[in-house]
């Protein structure tokens, strides 16, 4: 399945690696928390996860840690080279069309893809393909970017909200499309709440629960400084727990993680 080739150039650049690390200002914000709200999750190891999107391996390499069995898929050959040397069993592969059979994984995590599928048709193809992989009772973890994170990104912390960034964020805003190229971050779809949420259980999912994942910490401007000082890094932490789940507080959330079920019957 062809892969958009502006999103193909911006991974190509070879910087998702230290994304989570720093690379992006909230990354170890955003890394700390996705890997607390999996954790709740998760009971013990042992467990048969397919981190699809995976890129270079770092969620892989966490849940090895912790004894589960991880095989990653991504469409860009670089981070499926860089999860391989970290020692993950890692594929080329897309989301939409896995090559995986049915009900054989206790655990998908779909951290990115649906950040870059732009037509519904295929966002519910790859969630519908986590839910055919699962087996029942198995658990979703799939994450979005939310709605306004680039108009709350680009105006209050990075203010590089100019003549040029605005029609692309206020298209993003009206429509959830972010036409980025390869001017600002690239191309992608940015979820409101209620919409990955249904999107979810439209796949045949249930007990969706939508959690801001990094809450209002990814807005400070001088990040890096209060993450390195470890009773300020508790404090971002406790207040993005704070407003993890407050409806009103998702649509201002920078990303999103919808947790759901693949029911023990039917469907
Ligand atoms: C922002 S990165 C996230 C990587 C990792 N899951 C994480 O959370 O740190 C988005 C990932 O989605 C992958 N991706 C983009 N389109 C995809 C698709 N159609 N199917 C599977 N993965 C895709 C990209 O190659 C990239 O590795």
């Amino acid at each position: 399945m062809p892969l958009d080739p502006d999103i193909q150039a911006f991974y190509d650049r070879g910087r998702e690696i230290d994304r989570l690390r720093g690379g992006f200002p909230s990354g170890p914000l955003e890394m700390e928390r996705t890997r607390e709200l999996i954790n709740r999750y998760l009971p013990g190891g042992g467990l048969q996860v397919l981190d699809v999107g995976g890129g270079a391996g770092v969620y892989a390499t966490w849940l090895m840690g912790l004894g589960h069995t991880v095989r990653l898929i991504d469409p860009v050959v670089l981070h499926v080279e860089q999860a391989a040397e970290a020692g993950v069993d890692a594929q080329f592969g897309d989301a939409r069309e896995l090559d995986q059979p049915d009900a054989s994984v206790d655990v998908v995590l779909l951290l990115g893809p649906l950040y870059h599928l732009r037509d519904a048709a295929d966002r519910q193809q790859a969630l519908r393909e986590a839910h055919r992989v699962l087996r029942p009772g198995g658990v979703l973890f799939a994450a979005a970017i939310a709605r306004f994170a680039a108009l709350f990104d680009m105006l209050i912390r990075l203010d590089a909200l100019d003549d040029e960034v605005l029609p692309i964020v206020a298209e993003a805003v009206r429509t959830g499309v972010f036409r980025g190229g390869s001017k600002v971050f690239t191309n992608a779809y940015f979820h409101l709440p209620t919409e990955l949420a249904a999107d979810v259980a439209t796949a045949g999912f249930e007990d969706t629960e939508v959690f801001n994942i990094e809450g209002p910490g990814f807005l400070v401007n001088d990040f890096e400084q209060r993450w390195a000082d470890p009773a300020r890094r508790e404090i971002l932490l406790a207040a993005a727990r704070l407003v993890e789940t407050a409806p009103e507080m998702l649509g201002a959330a920078s990303h999103l993680l919808a947790v759901a079920t693949k029911p023990e019957h039917g469907h």
